[in-house]
């Protein structure tokens, strides 16, 4: 949440952090700011809205200066507005700060502030940092930041600025991601690192209460009290054009393409000699064997993967599986044992609430495994062990390739699991392994072509709300289904498991309610078909997702979206694709901006 970009080094900074800045867009873009150091002290632009309106905005800022800081932001504490944008200022106007997280504190600070003689300018909770570090500073600006960092309670990461000190930047953290590396023309910092990437494959993660100072010359570390340290670098080893839109006329629409590979790569190397491998779990068989309840913790579309994976889990290995929002669960006093395995999903690998939770439940001495999609992120550091998705950079803030991602690798999991308990014997896991690895080939034949999900899609994107029913597994993928449609076309969509239908929902149709049912082929097809009549006879639009072949669907259905014929518990990974390319055709039918969907970002990295 939040995006933060530094440079300084021997190259004109503006359009490198422009550039950069632009890469975090997808972490937020209520505003955006840009501070350089001038000969005249900073030079301070911001605007309300993307990037591209601060670039347009900032021509005639110094064209010369090498060091900078820039963000755009994710509103939290003010509303969006240019008063509220960053980088913030002190009173004196020589510190300027850009901050990603909360500081929880800050009104018991501002307040204490205010009392000292500072005048605040906003109404965020940031700009306490811009005058503590004025408050601190005796020419030092790394100590006057180490100083503020000991006041602060809260999540952040910080860079920060001072006129005083030309060329130099100061960088914290604690709870929100800072990357760092050294390029051949100077250092560079940002909030993720394919704003690092670029420039060197080489960087530093920095670790909480770490501080790290940038010159042109180079790159120094020490602790809160001033010490020394050598933190861990990483090795970026994926490709810079991976994040590149090409001719696609959106990211989403790329990455939903990309799904075939994604299951490709996800199952590449994970049968070995005819046996189910996942050595990344780092629990021997006997330690598998001995789980006896699993918890699914997640938000959002990664929290929908994991209500997948508790069908999955409990019809294969006979395991009781808890899904639960993250943020829910951290508050919650859940029941874990050291036979608990606790199953963390997050695409960004840095989401504030199901980190939060993990740290609980291996307080509360469970097994932690990640499941995520970025190599290196906190999530996946601090689980014991981690399966990688293999989706590659995501750019859309909303989630599908990374969904399919997921839901691969926990129904890997889950087949795990079963072979553990003897629930699934070696030619079984074979058979299911062969049919998982052709889901990529039948989403590849969803996508190849697309015209009656565009068709259904014009006919709906007048709706002002939807329903989307399904029973068992198709209502899980209702749930995506639906979430999909509210955040990308503004349609309010709910998702039902569809025999609740009688019990209140069916009061909201009306003619012409569109009524997205999932009726794919499973034991209780029939009755899924009941609950679609139900709707017809109260005059809904139906919009049904049928297995091919599936001759008396056609009777009930408005549009029927058809999937190729594959087993129930692989339905999941081909019915949503079918819900997410209908889900864009209604958004872009509205005119909505698909990848960049209002009030969002892709990483939450706030409570
Ligand atoms: C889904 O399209 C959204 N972007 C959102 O619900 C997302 O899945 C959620 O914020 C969780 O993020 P994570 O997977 O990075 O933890």
């Amino acid at each position: 949440m939040c995006g933060i970009v530094g440079y300084t080094g021997k190259n004109p900074a503006k359009d490198i952090l422009f550039r950069n800045l632009q890469k975090l867009e997808y972490r937020g873009y209520d505003s955006a700011g840009i501070a350089l150091q001038t000969a005249d002290g900073l030079q301070v632009v911001r605007r309300l809205g993307k990037v591209a309106n601060l670039v347009q905005a900032s021509a005639d800022t110094d064209p010369t200066s090498t060091c900078g800081i820039a963000h755009t932001r994710w509103a939290t504490h003010g509303r969006p507005s240019e008063a509220n944008a960053h980088p913030h200022r002190s009173c004196d106007n020589k510190v300027a700060v850009c901050h990603n997280g909360i500081v929880e504190n800050y009104a018991e600070l501002r307040e204490r502030l205010v009392a000292e003689g500072h005048t605040f300018r906003s109404e965020t909770d940031t700009e306490v940092v811009a005058h503590l570090v004025e408050k601190y500073y005796r020419g030092d600006l790394l100590s006057a930041a180490r100083a503020a960092v000991r006041e602060m309670i809260g999540a952040f990461g910080l860079v920060i600025m001072h006129a005083d000190e030309p060329g130099t930047i100061v960088v914290a953290r604690k709870d929100s991601p800072i990357v760092i590396g050294q390029g051949k023309d100077g250092c560079y910092v940002a909030s993720d690192v394919i704003a690092v990437a670029e420039a060197t494959r080489d960087v530093v993660v920095l670790e909480d209460y770490q501080f790290a100072k940038l010159t042109p010359e180079g790159m120094s570390f020490c602790n809160g009290d001033g010490q020394t340290i050598e933190p861990e670098h990483m090795r970026v080893d994926w490709e810079i054009d991976e994040t590149e839109r090409g001719n696609w006329p959106d990211f989403m629409l790329k990455e939903i393409h990309e799904q075939p590979r994604v299951v490709r790569d996800t199952l590449k190397g994970r049968m070995v000699n005819g046996l189910l491998s996942i050595d990344e779990l780092e629990l021997t068989p006997d330690e598998l064997g001995f789980i006896d309840r699993v918890y699914v913790i997640a938000c959002g579309t990664s929290y929908h993967a994991g209500l997948i994976a508790k069908d999955l889990i409990e019809n294969w290995a006979r395991i009781p599986t808890e899904v639960e929002v993250a943020s829910e669960f951290r508050y919650r006093n859940p029941i874990i044992t050291p036979s608990t395995l606790v199953v963390a999903v997050s695409q960004s690998g840095e989401t504030a609430d199901t980190l939060a939770a993990i740290r609980d439940a291996r307080i509360r001495g469970a097994k932690v495994f990640g499941i995520t999609n970025v190599i290196g992120s906190r999530i996946a550091r601090e689980s014991d062990g981690v399966i990688y998705t293999k989706a590659k950079k995501e750019v859309a803030v909303a989630s599908t390739k990374s969904f399919i991602g997921q839901v691969v690798s926990l129904t890997l999991l889950a087949m795990l699991l079963a072979q553990s308990k003897n629930r699934l014997n070696t030619a079984q896991i074979r058979v299911l392994f062969r049919e998982l690895a052709d889901t990529a080939g039948q989403i590849e034949e969803i996508l190849s072509d697309t015209k009656a999900i565009e068709a259904a899609a014009h006919d709906c994107a007048d709706a002002q709300s939807a329903l989307y029913i399904g029973r068992g597994l198709a209502s899980t993928v209702c749930y995506e289904g639906a979430l999909k449609l509210k955040e990308i076309s503004y349609v309010h969509a709910e998702a039902y498991a569809a025999g609740e239908m009688k019990h209140g929902p069916i009061a909201l149709l009306h003619e012409g309610f569109p009524v997205v049912a999932v009726a794919t082929q499973s034991p209780i097809y029939d009755k899924t078909l009941s609950n679609i009549e139900e709707s017809k006879a109260r005059g809904a639009k139906i919009v049904a997702v049928a297995t091919e072949g599936d001759d008396q669907i056609g009777k009930y259905a408005d549009h029927v979206l058809f999937i190729p014929k594959v087993r129930d518990a692989f339905m999941p990974i081909t019915a949503s694709v079918v819900l997410q390319l209908f889900a864009r055709a209604i958004a872009v039918e509205r005119g909505c901006d698909v990848d960049q969907p209002r009030n969002l970002a892709k990483s939450v990295t706030v409570e």
